[in-house]
């Protein structure tokens, strides 16, 4: 857990019509609808997505994090709102980013997915999952990178069951000592052969969890070296 507070948020109306909070997109299951995220909804939805983030993922993420992934790609999250609840709650966010790799293929990154429990097992974050897909393939986007724990099946299967493939083992990725895979989806023939160059990440930032990119516990060029060595990535 961060130990950051979420700051109270302004005062939002009690029943936000859809049309007012962002772009609707579609309503399956029923009563679920879907929404990309814009950054007039932070005072009503970053808490939550905050909240169920911080419930679901073992990694900690400072509100930094957040703002680092909403801040720059807010398009490239979409979440998921229970329109049978009197304030519309969220029930589901995926947070991505979208940037050239290493000077090489455009890369979308998956960094942040969870359904609240009492909603899994409906679809919800494979249609958000798509949703992004699909944003990052009109981007342009060369391939779709992810991280996620080796244990974790659910994730495993959705992210293989939509074309991932495992493309590496990465030993006490997490703060907490588990291991992690990296996930990859190639979305044009000959991807994996575009070359990148180390010197766009001499410290292997792209290596680091999400929870540590732009952290200011991680300065860029001050990376700390046993940290990474101890997490498997040197
Ligand atoms: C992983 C998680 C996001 C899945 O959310 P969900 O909304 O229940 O997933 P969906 O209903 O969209 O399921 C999509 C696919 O995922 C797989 N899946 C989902 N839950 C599963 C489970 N408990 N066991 C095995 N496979 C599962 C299935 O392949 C499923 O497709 P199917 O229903 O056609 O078989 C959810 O379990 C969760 O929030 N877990 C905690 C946070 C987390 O682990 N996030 C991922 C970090 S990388």
């Amino acid at each position: 857990m961060s130990n950051e507070q979420v700051r109270p948020s302004a005062p939002v109306p009690t029943t936000l019509p859809l049309s007012e909070i962002g772009k609707l997109i579609q309503s399956n299951p029923p009563n679920i609808s879907y929404i990309q995220y814009d950054i007039s909804l932070e005072p009503k939805y970053l808490p939550q997505i905050r909240a169920l983030i911080s419930k679901d993922l073992s990694e900690p993420y400072s509100i930094y994090v957040y703002r680092y992934f909403l801040y720059q790609w807010p398009e490239l999250c979409f979440i998921a709102i229970d329109t049978t609840t009197s304030e519309n709650d969220l029930v589901a966010v995926v947070i991505c980013k979208l940037e050239r790799h290493r000077g090489g293929p455009m890369r979308g990154y998956i960094a942040m997915l969870a359904t609240q429990e009492m909603h899994r097992g409906r679809g919800l974050a494979k249609t958000l999952v798509s949703k992004a897909i699909d944003l990052m393939i009109a981007k342009n986007a060369d391939e779709i990178a992810l991280e996620t724990e080796e244990t974790n099946t659910a994730a495993m299967r959705l992210y293989e069951s939509l074309g991932f493939l495992r493309s590496k083992k990465l030993h006490r990725y997490y703060l907490n000592g588990n291991s992690a895979y990296r996930l990859l989806l190639y979305l044009k023939p000959g991807v994996g052969q575009i070359p990148t160059d180390d010197f766009y990440d001499p410290f292997g930032y792209n290596d680091l969890p999400p929870s540590a990119q732009d952290d200011p516990r991680f300065p860029q060029g001050q990376a700390d070296k046993d940290d990474l060595f101890r997490r498997g990535i040197v």
